[in-house]
């Protein structure tokens, strides 16, 4: 498969946090065909590794990314300026399978949170988002949830904002009167996620987060273990076969 490189403006950047940045993109026909729960390969000047993040938002011919500074490319893409161009590989992977009419509970973990604007967005008020932080300072996009979801719930570790604890506390009453759960954010989370979820037997698709190289499905960089239809553990790729996956399917 042949993946094109395009150059997109940055038409808009806002620093949210200390460390967490919000940049739009103008690029009307990647804009068009991407969908919640991809991500593009971002081209970092002078790295040659492409730094994968995930589409936050699509709107008004932009694709949105909210980031965090991890190391030295995400601190480098910080500094790009308004009206300088990113080359970015989009869309890639396969994102979240959303039925809009289905009441699905949508929750983030951390800088797990910017791809659940999207997802959720598809659903508006049949959307119940449950949102995790480590403390009200590291909080984002809130209003940006509020804006369409029937319901926004926060939860912070040390109780400094919404409920206190994690997100699987609110999780355990909501998912009463679900259809589906997606969920993106830290392992350790998405395996509490999916054991509930399971319990519950509803529907779970967790997005993973995986050191990438290529970001194509080329360099076999990103392996996770998974299940076969048979039961027997076989490995996907993280950048080609999801980010999305079943939660069934994963060996955590
Ligand atoms: C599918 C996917 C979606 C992501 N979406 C987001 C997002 O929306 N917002 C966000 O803040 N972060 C996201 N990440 C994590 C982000 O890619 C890393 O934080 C970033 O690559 C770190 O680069 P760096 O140069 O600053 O750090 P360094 O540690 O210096 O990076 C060194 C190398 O390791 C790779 N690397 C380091 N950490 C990760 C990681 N966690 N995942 C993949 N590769 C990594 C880098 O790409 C680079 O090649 C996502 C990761 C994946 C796999
Ligand atoms: S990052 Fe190269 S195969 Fe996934």
């Amino acid at each position: 498969m042949k993946f094109d490189a395009q150059d997109c403006e940055l038409v808009f950047k806002k620093q949210l946090t200390n460390t967490i940045y919000d940049l739009r993109l103008k690029n009307k026909s990647l804009a068009e065909i991407t969908k919640p729960g991809q991500f593009v390969q971002i081209l970092v000047p002078s790295k040659t590794l492409r730094r994968p993040i995930s589409v936050c938002d699509v709107e008004n011919d932009t694709i949105r990314l909210v980031f965090e500074i991890r190391g030295e490319g995400t601190q480098i893409l910080s500094e790009t300026k308004v009206g300088e161009f990113i080359n970015i590989i989009a869309p890639l992977g396969n994102g979240f399978d959303i039925a809009p009419d289905k009441k699905t509970i949508f929750i983030g973990g951390g800088i797990g949170v910017p791809p659940m604007l999207y997802s959720a967005k598809q659903c508006g008020k049949n959307a119940t988002v449950i949102n995790g932080f480590r403390n009200q300072k590291a909080v984002i996009l809130e209003e940006d949830f509020k804006s369409f979801a029937g319901n926004v719930i926060i939860t912070t570790d040390d109780g400094s904002y919404g409920i206190h604890g994690f997100v699987t506390q609110p999780l355990q009453e909501y998912i009463k009167n679900a259809d589906m759960v997606c969920a993106c954010g830290p392992m350790p989370m998405l395996k509490n996620i999916s054991k509930i979820a399971k319990e519950n037997n509803i529907p779970c698709q967790i997005s993973l987060e995986q050191r990438m190289a290529c970001g194509v499905g080329a360099c076999l960089g990103c392996a996770v273990a998974v299940l076969d239809e048979n039961g027997s553990q076989t490995y996907k790729h993280v950048c080609k076969d999801g980010p999305v996956f079943n939660s069934e399917e994963v060996v955590f």
